[in-house]
């Protein structure tokens, strides 16, 4: 009985013969029996109508007096969300009332039999392709979010993805093999969750923030090609392509070279968006190298679809006498341009707008931005600073024309790549440059090994096993800076899916990159020690290679963020609001644990 006094019943003996989304036409005068949810329903004067909602789809089911008195007399207490199962009679719809948007739109079901097995509250949205909720509620409410169509969507993709991945795995005689959840620090760059051990106070483990490690013990040991749908963990701020945990499509390989380990990429992207997707990626995929990137797009994952480019002038303005941008240059920045040309559509209020974006979002110190006027005229408020020449070398380099507009930035290299990168795409989506491709596919590689972080400090790119070119390896010694790795990224539709390289499986290399790091002697045994004795059991060459599987969802699926391809994520603060996660746990929990909490911080 539920709360109003409904009768609830049990199925009884009466099971589902159909679902509901895939009764068409072909099945009218079938008796059938359906179950589901009760999607919608409408009172028509004494004829009850409700669209019941399974996996499949939905379907209309009548409830007529003249059919089943009971049965009609029950539906009248049908609400949103209830469960029902229902045996009735195909019908064909009277011409009028055919809805062609519906697969089932042809048919319903005139129901002889009713039984209602559970009710349910109200839902606090719509289970509509649109929600018309704040994420908050989605999210506290996962449960009903769930149900919606794009959220159903994106898992069966997830679904098929995974099936098709460990196919073509397979195909490639791979060896799926786990390792564990409570590990080691791995050094991915991210701060690691930490778990306290019982039955060693004081000591953690700490999840793995992906297997890196571990599969590299597998190729010591002898396993040839192994591949894991990992699940990883990172303590990380969170953004629209971020989650604290995270599954990785992780493989890797002995060996091999870096053209082997690409075909092996290739050909898990093109099975896996074919499979779960059906999308069909032209061969073979195009590469680029780190320095074209982020020369012309000024970012490592490029969208090639948008067609417009960055130019270089800081060799223009490094002799300038326009402060500046001759400033920037001179303490080790770069001056770079966006062109836009035929930007009369541009509006004055638009660059306003742009240049106020820029700003409070990435932090700009300004937009310098020339219009180009069809009479010819330089509109602008920093031509006033430039000399005739740089005007002409202007015009040369980025080919500006009446109707142009350029933009501008004057920064560290880091800074002025990521606000024109950004600025890019938003005015390529805008102004509608793109090229029409659905789908942009490419390989980066040729990253630098190391790179200097804010202390000036040399640091690794990605990760510190990342092997250096066969011929950069002399350059360690003497130029680290400029060593090259052997890194590559799979880029789709300007997301990084993923990365990977080949490793030092030689001891010595690995201790040698590990001291330009800066790491002593007594620091490597400590966070590496059993990694480097491992390379001394007799490591094969090795490389390779982790999808963010996630990401690939997201990209495949069209959706906007991870939190929309993953049954239940963290918000941005990290929590689970569906579950309450994280939450207190008892003082004997702690105990046992032999952890005392000292007094949160107040928020
Ligand atoms: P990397 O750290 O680049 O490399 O991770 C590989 C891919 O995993 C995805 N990814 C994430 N997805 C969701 N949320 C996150 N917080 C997150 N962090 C990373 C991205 C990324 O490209 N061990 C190396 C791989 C290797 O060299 O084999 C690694 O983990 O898509």
């Amino acid at each position: 009985m539920t709360a109003d006094g409904t009768e609830l019943e049990g199925m009884g003996t009466l099971r589902r013969s159909h679902s509901c989304g895939e009764i068409d036409a072909s099945r009218v005068g079938d008796e059938v029996v359906v179950a589901g949810w009760a999607h919608r329903r409408r009172d028509h004067g004494g004829v009850i109508f409700v669209d019941l909602r399974d996996q499949k789809g939905l379907v209309q089911i009548v409830f007529r007096p003249e059919t089943s008195t009971e049965a009609h007399q029950s539906a009248g207490d049908v609400r949103s969300e209830w469960v029902l199962l229902v045996r009735g009679v195909v019908e064909a719809r009277s011409a009028e009332t055919v809805n062609s948007k519906m697969v089932t739109g042809e048919i319903e079901i005139n129901v002889h039999e009713l039984r209602i097995l559970n009710s349910a509250t109200p839902p606090p949205f719509a289970i509509e392709e649109e929600a018309g909720a704040d994420e908050a509620v989605r999210m506290k409410y996962r449960i009903h979010d769930l149900r919606r169509p794009p959220l159903q969507r994106a898992l069966a993709v997830r679904d098929r993805l995974s099936t098709a991945l460990r196919a073509s795995f397979g195909r490639q005689g791979f060896m799926e093999i786990e390792t564990p959840m409570l590990a080691r620090a791995t050094p991915e760059g991210a701060r690691d969750f930490l778990v306290p051990s019982r039955l060693h106070a004081g000591s953690f483990y700490a999840l793995p923030q992906s297997p890196q490690i571990m599969k590299q013990l597998l190729m010591v040991s002898g396993f040839e090609r192994y591949y894991q749908i990992a699940r990883c963990f990172r303590d990380e701020d969170q953004r629209a392509d971020r989650q604290l945990e995270f599954t990785q499509v992780d493989l890797e390989m002995s060996f091999v070279g870096v053209e082997e380990v690409l075909e092996v990429l290739q050909q898990l992207t093109l099975d896996g968006c074919r499979d779960a997707a059906g999308v069909e990626l032209p061969m073979p995929f195009p590469r680029m190298s780190y320095k074209e990137a982020m020369e012309r797009f000024g970012c490592d994952r490029p969208d090639t679809r948008i067609l417009l480019e960055l130019v270089d002038l800081t060799d223009l303005f490094a002799t300038s006498g326009f402060k500046a941008f001759r400033g920037a240059v001179d303490q080790g920045g770069i001056v770079k341009c966006l062109p836009v040309h035929d930007a009369d559509g541009v509006s004055r209020s638009e660059i306003d707008r742009l240049e106020s974006f820029v700003r409070k979002e990435l932090g700009a110190r300004g937009l310098g931005w020339i219009r180009i006027a069809e009479d010819g005229e330089w509109r602008s408020p920093i031509v006033k600073f430039l000399t005739d020449e740089e005007r002409a070398e202007i015009v040369k380099q980025t080919d500006a024309r009446p109707g142009s507009l350029l933009f501008f930035q004057a920064d560290a290299p880091d800074k002025a790549n990521a606000i024109l990168s950004r600025l890019r795409i938003d005015l390529g989506e805008k102004l509608g440059r793109v090229d029409g491709r659905e789908w942009d596919v490419l390989f980066v590689v040729d990253f630098p090994l190391f790179e200097r972080d804010d202390k000036g400090q040399l640091t690794y790119v990605h990760q510190p096993f990342v092997a250096p070119l066969e011929e950069d390896i002399p350059l360690l010694e003497t130029d680290p800076e400029a060593v090259r790795g052997t890194h590559y990224d799979v880029i789709m539709n300007g997301t990084e899916l993923g990365s990977g390289s080949l490793r030092n499986h030689r001891a010595d290399i690995q201790r040698q990159i590990l001291k330009v790091l800066g790491y002593s002697d007594e620091e490597m045994k400590q966070s590496f020690g059993f990694m480097l004795d491992a390379l001394e059991l007799g490591a094969p060459p090795h490389g390779g290679f982790a999808f963010g599987f996630d990401r690939m969802v997201m990209v495949l699926a069209h959706a906007e963020s991870l939190r929309d391809v993953v049954a239940f994520p963290k918000t941005q603060r990290g929590q689970d609001l569906l579950m309450q996660a994280p939450s207190p746990v008892a003082a004997e929990s702690l105990d046992e644990l032999s952890i005392r909490v000292r007094a949160p911080k107040p928020e």
